[in-house]
């Protein structure tokens, strides 16, 4: 629709035929296309979701309830909002969108409630996570960009929960960031560093997202994982996790993240040799893995003849400017 071509009436006597344009005009009075393109697009959805739906009052409400409980339970440390997404399978959406990857690139996920900025660098062997903590295992990945250079200097932040299933942050007397930390690429893109071998948890559910899994009659658990964000300059940020195989939970992530190319078998160190150059056990745990990130051209380029497709495809003429569609400038 162009609201351009809308003759406006009085702002009075709207009617289920002709708020939805009016709704529109009145919210494309800003300098920023971008911003009228999102609105325009979202009033649209909503109102045609509440003419389809017939939306009751009793339900208007229980939404407008639902969204304040979400948001009153919101802390420094508890993010329900992205719980929210995660589990309505938003998060996903918008991380493959954005991030698009070409073939043989690092696939990306979630990146989940739990990242904070506060956690250490860390020196290659390190472990992140407190001594003590669950069962060893030694990750050893390496860098490169997809024609195979290895990118050294990266900064890799890395998190996961402890071997009960919780991130620190989900602990009240919380000192210190614990089972997270920040390690750079050396000069070949590797990096190698101790943590807990991971486990499987339930996302948090004693608040309103918990109480809509369970009137769903959806599980809140998420199979075994460690999440990385990965950031290097000229490349576009990666943020992912792996998942071991086998897990019980593998497909059936309460979050939608789980990706083929993700999931890694989790193996004893078992090499002598490999044990004595990383100072670990033979029969504690390893995770190997070969991260391949996607130059930020590349991924730019992608988001274009993406964002091309996916309007074509909808029947939309809107415009694309840096990869993403904008409100008419005319
Ligand atoms: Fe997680």
């Amino acid at each position: 629709m162009d609201p351009s071509k809308v003759v406006i009436p009085p702002m009075k006597d709207l009617t289920p035929d002709n708020i939805t344009p009016n709704t529109i005009i009145i919210n494309s009075q800003g300098p920023d296309k971008r911003m009228q393109y999102v609105l325009e697009r979202l009033v649209t959805h909503l109102h045609d979701f509440t003419r389809e739906t017939r939306l009751t009052t009793e339900e208007w409400m229980t939404g407008i309830q639902f969204l304040t409980q979400v948001g009153q339970i919101c802390s420094d440390t508890r993010q329900e909002f992205i719980l929210l997404s995660d589990t309505l399978g938003l998060s996903t959406l918008v991380e493959n969108i954005n991030h698009p990857k070409p073939e043989g690139a690092t696939e990306g996920t979630v990146l989940g409630p739990f990242h904070t900025e506060d956690a250490h660098e860390f020196a290659h062997g390190d472990s992140i996570c407190t001594d003590g903590k669950g069962e060893m295992c030694l990750v050893r990945c390496t860098l490169k960009d997809t024609s195979g250079k290895p990118i050294a200097g990266a900064s890799v932040d890395i998190w996961e929960t402890d071997e009960t299933g919780h991130y620190d942050t989900q602990y009240k007397d919380r000192q210190y960031p614990d089972c997270r930390g920040i390690l750079k690429t050396d000069e070949n893109g590797d990096f190698w560093f101790k943590a807990v071998k991971p486990v499987p948890y339930p996302i948090p559910h004693d608040g309103p997202v918990g109480k809509m899994l369970a009137k769903l009659h959806r599980h809140p658990y998420r199979p075994s994982h460690m999440h990385f964000m990965i950031i290097a300059e000229g490349y576009d940020t990666l943020v992912t996790s792996l998942y071991i195989r086998g897990d019980p939970y593998e497909t059936s992530d309460a979050v939608f993240g789980v990706k083929s190319s993700l999931v890694i078998d989790v193996k004893k160190v078992g090499d002598e040799a490999v044990a004595k150059k990383y100072d670990v056990k033979t029969d504690d745990w390893e995770i190997n893995y070969d991260f391949v990130l996607v130059s930020a051209e590349e991924a730019v380029a992608l988001k274009n003849k993406n964002a091309a497709e996916a309007l074509k495809a909808l029947g939309s003429t809107a415009q694309i400017f840096n990869g993403l569609p904008i409100a008419d400038l005319d």
